[in-house]
């Protein structure tokens, strides 16, 4: 049994298909990267694994069990969880706070405990506390906790919304482009960080364009164009594959 399997999975909006009938799987401690030119299908697949987009057809299963079709916030609460494309944090709120927001979801207080601020509350919140700052030193944002989202740099704000997929306490991380808009020095730190994902039992899942990334850590990749699987292998085999080439660069390439 796969962590993640995904099979035959298509995603039509009226007459395009974005997802083409893909056949995926994932396991424990993998990261497996995702590419492919622009509009190739990624992001709507990440859709689809979330429970955003429900599937035209196909099975999603996560460990065994059918997810196919599932809401946001159980995909969330199962274990899977993700980050965006376009980074979404709340800018005017601190580092700590947009962490601890997605802690939120998962406590098991209620609106009566939060009101009169009782003594289940207040542990429930302590333990959130805790826990945030774990997070945050894992990512290396533990010394800037009180900053201003908006006061950091772009590679940070990346790393925070990272930590903040990771508040869930996820099983299967799904990172769409981390690295878009870092520079080198963020980038090549930003590899080493996802590296020692693996470390904390996660199976990442990574959308990028930054080739030397992906290479660098995946141990297998996924090549999707127009919405159809082309490929799949180790970085290797993807490197001299004719259609990825052709793919990326063009036929004649
Ligand atoms: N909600 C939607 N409604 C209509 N078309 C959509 C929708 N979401 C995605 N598409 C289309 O599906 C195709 C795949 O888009 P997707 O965003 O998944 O590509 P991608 O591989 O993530 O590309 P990029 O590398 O540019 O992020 C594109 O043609 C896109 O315009
Ligand atoms: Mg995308």
């Amino acid at each position: 049994m796969h962590k993640l399997q995904i099979q035959g999975l298509t995603k039509r909006f009226g007459g395009l298909t974005a997802v083409n009938n893909i056949d995926l799987h994932m396991d424990d401690n993998e990261i497996i990267g995702l590419i492919g030119p622009n509009g190739a299908g990624k992001t709507t697949l990440f859709n689809m694994i979330t429970g955003m987009y429900i599937p035209t057809s196909g099975k999603l299963f996560y460990q065994g069990q059918d997810i196919t079709g599932i809401k946001p916030y159980k995909i969330t609460d199962i274990g899977i969880a993700r980050t965006f494309q376009n980074i979404r944090l709340f800018l005017m709120m601190t580092v700590l706070e947009n962490v601890l927001i997605g802690l939120h979801t998962r406590t098991n207080t209620n609106l009566f405990d939060a009101i009169t601020k009782n003594k289940r509350y207040r542990n429930e919140e302590k333990t959130s506390h805790k826990r945030a700052i774990e997070i945050l030193e894992m990512v290396g944002l533990k010394e800037r906790k009180d900053e201003y989202s908006k006061n950091l740099s772009y590679g940070e704000q990346r790393k925070l919304e990272i930590a903040r997929a990771m508040a869930s306490n996820p099983g299967i991380l799904l990172l769409d482009e981390p690295a878009a808009g870092m520079n080198d020095n963020e980038t090549a730190e930003l590899t080493r960080f996802i590296k020692t994902l693996k470390n904390f039992g996660l199976t990442v899942l990574l959308i990028e364009h930054d080739m030397r990334l992906v290479m660098n850590i995946c141990e297998r990749i996924y090549v999707f164009d127009h919405g159809s699987k082309i490929a799949e292998g180790s970085p290797k085999e993807i490197q001299k594959n004719q259609q990825v080439i052709e793919a990326y660069l063009g036929k004649g390439a």
